[in-house]
């Protein structure tokens, strides 16, 4: 994935280096702004066994802010915001591997720099017993669940960050 550029992000934006599983990188830029999720809308998608994107709906496209061409067959991680704890998307894998669905608040990263929340239920798809594919569905968060994340993420990224910090300063 290609790193943001500042021409991307209108205005001042803050610099992130995202590391991700499978140990890549790539420098995000985010600002402050919000985007509310359309009410009455669910955002869809589909994805391959490795999560590379492979359906989305137009409320997908929109509040990415990609288009549908750049969209398809990139990796989902493409909206990985940096305020997201890795365990979480850990969780999420161990999961929906194990057949079983998955739910959860996720702040997601837009390509301009913007994030929104969402409530996902990440489903497997199941055919003949096998795993082939899976299948996201967001609706409007609660706001007050929205704000309880928030919180509880900021907690888990800074435990995330801190054997790294000790490795450091040992
Ligand atoms: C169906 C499906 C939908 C997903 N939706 C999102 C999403 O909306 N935002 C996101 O950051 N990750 C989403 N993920 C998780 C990503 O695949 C990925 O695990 C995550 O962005 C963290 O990146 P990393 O695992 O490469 O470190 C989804 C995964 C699946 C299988």
């Amino acid at each position: 994935m290609r790193d943001m550029q500042p021409e991307d992000v209108p205005g001042q934006g803050t610099p992130h280096v995202v590391r991700y599983f499978d140990g890549s990188a790539r420098v995000v830029i985010t600002t402050e702004h919000e985007t509310l999720f359309p009410t009455g809308e669910l955002i869809v998608s589909q994805t391959d066994l490795d999560g590379i994107i492979t359906m989305c709906n137009e409320a997908f496209v929109r509040m990415s802010g990609y288009s549908r061409e750049q969209l398809l067959g990139a990796p989902h991680s493409i909206l990985r915001h940096p305020d997201m704890p890795r365990a979480a998307f850990a969780d999420l894998w161990t999961t929906i591997s194990d057949g079983k669905r998955w739910s959860g608040y996720v702040k997601n990263l837009r390509r301009d720099g913007g994030f929104y929340w969402v409530y996902a239920t990440v489903i497997p798809k199941i055919r003949g017993g096998e795993i082939v594919g899976h299948t996201s569905v967001r609706r409007q968060p609660s706001r007050t669940k929205v704000a309880a994340a928030e919180q509880l993420y900021v907690t888990m990224r800074r435990d995330e960050a801190a054997p790294a910090a000790a490795e450091v300063t040992s």
